[in-house]
C-alpha cells in the first residue's frame, strides 16, 4: 500500500481526492492537512510516501518545497504559483515531484490539439471559464495552453457562479474558425489523473514533471 497524504483535504478538489484515494487499490490515506482543519502540513509529513497538493497559490511553493525537503514525492494541482522556483526545488530533493495544471483526460487532449492546430492556422485566442471562488486567472490550464501553442494567444478568463472548469481555444483562418472546447463539469472528472499521477510519481526518471501527457503519451 502506498501511503498518501493529502494537502488542501477540506477543500473542493481535496476532499474530492480524499474520497478518490480512500476507494483506490493500493493507495492508503494517511494524512489530511488543511489549516482549516487544524493540520499543518508538517503534521501529516512523517507518514506519508506521497502527498497531492491542492492548496492555494500562495502556500503551493511553500508546500512543495517542505515536501521535498522532508524526502516525501509531492503532486500538485495547485495552480498560479512560482513553477521555476519549484523545479528548482525539485531539482536538489532525492523526492520526487509532479506537477498538472490539469489532471482532466480531456483537457490535456484539448491542449494536445490546440498545439497541433496553432502551428496551421493563422491565429488563436483562449477562453477560460471557471466558477467564481477561484484565485488565480488566468487559470493554470490557459497559460499552458498558451505556452504549447504557436504564436502570442491571448487568454480572455471568465469568471461565474455555475462554472466548473472549461475551456475554449478557437483558432482562426482565411474564412473559417476552429473552435476545440472542453469541459469539466464534475471534480471526480481529475481523479483518474491525480491516482495515475501518485502511483507513478515515485519513478519518473526525472523530476520535475510537468503534465499529466508526460504520463500518458510516448511522445509528450
Ligand atoms: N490541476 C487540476 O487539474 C486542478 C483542477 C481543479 C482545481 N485546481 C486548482 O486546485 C487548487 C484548489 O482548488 P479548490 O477549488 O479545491 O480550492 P478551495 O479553496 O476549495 O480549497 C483550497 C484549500 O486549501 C486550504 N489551504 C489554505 N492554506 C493551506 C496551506 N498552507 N496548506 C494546506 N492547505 C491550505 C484551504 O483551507 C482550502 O481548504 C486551486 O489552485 C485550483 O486552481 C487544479
Amino acid at each position: 500500500m502506498t501511503k498518501v497524504a493529502v494537502s488542501g483535504a477540506a477543500g473542493r478538489m481535496g476532499a474530492t481526492v480524499c474520497e478518490a484515494v480512500e476507494a483506490a487499490d493500493g493507495l492508503e490515506l494517511t494524512g489530511r492537512a488543511d489549516p482549516s482543519l487544524g493540520v499543518a502540513l508538517a503534521d501529516v509529513l512523517g507518514e506519508a510516501e506521497v502527498v497531492v497538493d491542492f492548496s492555494i497559490p500562495d502556500t503551493a511553493l511553500a508546500n512543495v518545497k517542505e515536501c521535498l525537503a522532508a524526502g516525501v514525492h509531492v503532486v500538485v494541482g495547485t495552480t498560479g504559483f512560482d513553477l521555476a522556483a519549484a523545479k528548482a526545488a525539485a531539482e536538489e530533493s532525492t523526492a520526487n515531484c509532479f506537477v498538472a495544471p490539469n489532471f482532466a483526460i480531456g483537457a490535456v487532449l484539448m491542449m494536445r490539439f490546440a498545439t497541433e492546430a496553432s502551428r496551421i492556422m493563422a491565429k488563436a485566442e483562449i477562453i477560460e471559464l471557471h466558477h467564481d471562488r477561484k484565485l488565480d486567472a488566468p487559470s493554470g490550464t490557459a497559460a499552458r495552453t498558451a505556452e504549447l501553442m504557436q504564436g502570442d494567444v491571448p487568454i480572455h478568463s471568465v469568471r461565474l457562479p455555475g462554472l466548473v472548469a472549461h475551456q475554449e481555444v478557437i483558432l482562426g483562418d482565411v474564412g473559417q474558425t476552429l473552435t476545440i472546447r472542453h469541459d469539466s463539469t464534475d471534480r471526480t472528472s481529475f481523479m483518474p489523473g491525480v491516482l495515475l499521477a501518485v502511483r507513478r510519481v515515485g519513478t519518473l526518471p526525472s523530476s520535475p514533471v510537468v503534465g499529466l501527457e508526460a504520463l500518458l503519451f510516448d511522445d509528450a
